[in-house]
């Protein structure tokens, strides 16, 4: 077993279990990352999932460089197919989801964390992309979702110097959304977790899914998006559920549909 998957009501939070080798991924992580995400899809009661590793020293250090190692050329790119699927995987889940950095968060592990929907990290969490130092480039994603994260330059030059940023300067620079003190960010984590989950469920999709796809269009398109997935919000017991709970100023209580 590469995970471990905990529920706190609506909530699941999935942990790497793979502390001795610093949560690095190897491809039966990545199969089973690939199932979770299946399963998850199919749970409707399951409203949003937390993502982070075992340990204080690492979220994901990236590929498992001692497999990797073993690779021949055509298994490497075997494991690129993989990482890619599993990581736009997390776009394709319905659930928003939070990556909780507990650690550092290297090459793939940082990619990993880019296609989650929000990052929180602990003081300590170190990111980079260090793949150019390695004679690749960062491969699952990183050149893609960065700079749409971060800007160009700022993503240029951290993928170009292949520096490490401190938890500060990626808050700073929007990568993360929060930074906490280690033992605080299991508790942070799952109060973010809570805050987005006491939303509607059918509203959330289709703002990931607007948010997400919307960002590949160009705007005439992507504001036609952003209207056919509001439509779908229209007819749905929970919009009415809102309305009601306002006008008997009261908390609403969605059902998901
Ligand atoms: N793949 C496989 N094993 C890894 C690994 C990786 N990506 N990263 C770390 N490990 C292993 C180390 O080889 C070491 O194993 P050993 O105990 O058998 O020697 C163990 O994890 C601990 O590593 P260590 O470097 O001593 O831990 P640390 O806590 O001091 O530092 C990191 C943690 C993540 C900062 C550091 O291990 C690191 O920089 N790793 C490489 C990250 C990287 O370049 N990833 C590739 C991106 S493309």
């Amino acid at each position: 077993m590469e995970w471990d998957v905990e529920r706190f009501g609506a909530i699941e939070r999935w942990t790497i279990l793979g502390e001795p080798r610093r949560n690095s991924l190897s491809v039966a992580l990545l199969r089973e990352l690939l199932d979770h995400q299946a399963r998850a899809a199919a749970d409707k009661g399951l409203r949003v999932v937390i993502v982070t590793g075992a340990g204080t020293k690492a979220f994901c250090a990236g590929a498992d460089l001692k497999e990797r190692a073993r690779m021949d050329e055509g298994a490497v790119a075997g494991f690129h197919k993989t990482i890619r699927a599993a990581f736009d995987g997390f776009e394709a889940m319905p659930q928003p989801v939070i990556a909780a950095l507990n650690g550092a968060a290297l090459g793939g592990g940082l990619e990993l964390a880019l296609a989650c929907d929000l990052r929180i990290a602990a003081e300590g969490a170190e990111v980079a992309l260090p793949e150019v130092g390695l004679g690749i480039i960062p491969g699952a994603g990183g050149t893609q979702r960065l700079p749409r994260m971060v800007g160009v330059a700022r993503a240029k030059e951290l993928i170009l110097t292949a520096r490490r940023v401190s938890a500060a300067e990626a808050l700073a620079m929007g990568l993360v959304g929060q930074v906490v003190a280690q033992d605080q960010l299991a508790a942070a984590a799952l109060a973010l977790a809570e805050r987005v989950a006491r939303n509607a469920p059918v509203s959330l999709r289709q703002a990931k899914r607007a948010v997400d796809r919307g960002l590949a269009l160009p705007l005439g398109e992507a504001l036609d998006l952003e209207n056919r997935l509001y439509q779908a919000c229209i007819p749905t017991a929970d919009r009415q559920e809102a309305l009601q709970a306002f006008a008997e100023k009261r908390a609403p209580v969605f059902k998901g549909e």
